[in-house]
């Protein structure tokens, strides 16, 4: 996982707990805590850091990625302005992923692993996110999502339809923007 990702982790914690936040968070993880951007670090990094914070908090490990998520969007909206202002609702932003926003990380941030998502529109108005990775990271993309939600000011509710951590071979989320 690049370094990025625990650089957002460590400004989030930092930002919702105070500046001793990160710092104790990465003793009580035991990892090196020592994470440059451009870097790549082991996953059960990211996955202890959010572990153990998941517990210090009183979350669920889902839970704490989809609030890692959610709160990441506005400074990913501030570092990456352009991704956010070539649309003006959620959908489309996510719908953005592959063909814009991960082809550009993976160019910018060498050995990024970024996840191919796979988008269909349901009868009902859903759209139907599909995802596969061997990071099984499906909370997070859940965060994201409402965090890309709240930057365009619209609400969004999300299902699971089948997951990788129930021994499915995909996740399949179903997200509806009321009209
Ligand atoms: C400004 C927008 C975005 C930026 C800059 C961004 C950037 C990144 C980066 C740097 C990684 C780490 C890859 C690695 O370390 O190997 C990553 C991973 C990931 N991204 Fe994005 N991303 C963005 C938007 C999104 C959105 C909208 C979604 C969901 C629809 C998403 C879902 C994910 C997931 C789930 C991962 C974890 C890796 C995995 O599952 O295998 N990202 N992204």
């Amino acid at each position: 996982m690049k370094g990025i990702i625990f650089n957002l982790l460590e400004d989030v914690m930092n930002h919702a707990h105070g500046h001793h936040a990160w710092p104790d968070l990465v003793d009580a993880a035991g990892v090196s805590g020592a994470y440059t951007s451009l870097g790549s670090y082991p996953d059960e990094h990211l996955l202890a850091l959010t572990d153990t914070a998941a517990a210090v908090l009183g979350l669920s490990s889902a839970d704490m990625l989809r609030w890692f998520g959610r709160s990441a969007m506005p400074l990913l909206a501030t570092r990456f302005p352009q991704f956010f202002a070539a649309h003006r609702h959620a959908r489309s932003f996510v719908c953005s992923v592959n063909a814009i926003i991960h082809p550009e990380v993976r160019k910018l941030y060498a050995g990024a692993g970024c996840p191919h998502f796979h988008f269909t529109d349901r009868d009902d108005g859903a759209l139907i996110i599909a995802y596969q990775s061997p990071r099984r990271l499906c909370p997070l993309v859940e965060g994201f999502v409402a965090g890309a939600s709240d930057h365009y000011g619209e609400t969004v509710a999300m299902e699971h339809l089948t997951c990788m951590l129930d021994a499915q071979p995909l996740c399949r989320i179903a997200a509806r923007w009321p009209a």
